[in-house]
């Protein structure tokens, strides 16, 4: 007797949407941040100056109803620059590798070009942000400790990240 296969199901798995941030994303916002980088998690430093600053924008990444990503950009000002600040960037652990984490920060690369700034700072990892165009910012003094081998400038104008880093309302 022939074996006859049984009927393969596709799974459907919803597409990934890449929206703006709204209020009711907090919740599973904080609960994606905690998981991704556990309660010790930033550098105090950048968590201070996100606390002072005002959300400029986000990114919330939904597969269906599900938050999978999220990122967030904070209005700052580094030495005379208008900027944002980039993070926390997070994307759920079984959806990583597929690109997400890069399409969240180009979405973050284009919304703070639209909104004419200098360009992007933030503190993390420089294999990771180097091949959106992330260089090295030396002379960004962020207000409080940090290793600065992991400050970084995204340049949208010419202007170069000198001086102080300060929270922007
Ligand atoms: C960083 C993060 C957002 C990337 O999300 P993602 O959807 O996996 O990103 P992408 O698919 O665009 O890129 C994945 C690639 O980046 C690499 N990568 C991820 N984190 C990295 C890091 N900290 N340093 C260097 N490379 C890193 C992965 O190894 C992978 O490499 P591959 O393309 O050679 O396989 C995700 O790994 C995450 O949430 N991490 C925990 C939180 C965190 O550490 N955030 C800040 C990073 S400084």
């Amino acid at each position: 007797m022939n074996a006859v296969a049984a009927p393969v199901l596709a799974e459907t798995v919803p597409p990934v949407r890449i929206l703006r941030e709204t209020a009711g994303d907090a919740r599973a916002i904080d609960a994606l941040v905690l998981a991704a980088f556990g309660p010790g998690r930033f550098a105090k430093t950048a968590e201070r100056l996100r606390e002072a600053a005002a959300l400029a924008a986000g990114f919330s990444a939904f597969e269906g109803e599900r938050l999978i990503g999220s990122v967030r950009l904070w209005s700052i000002t580094v030495g005379a620059a208008r900027s944002v600040f980039l993070g926390p960037i997070a994307v759920e652990a079984s959806s990583r590798r597929g690109g997400l984490g890069a399409d969240l920060v180009r979405a973050c690369i284009e919304e703070a070009r639209r909104m004419g700034l200098g360009g992007v700072l933030l503190v993390g990892d420089p294999p990771y942000f180097s091949r959106f165009g992330f260089v090295s910012a030396p002379e960004a003094i962020l207000p409080g400790p940090v290793d600065q081998r992991r400050v970084m400038w995204l340049p949208i104008s010419d202007v170069f990240p000198v001086g102080p880093v300060r929270a922007a309302g």
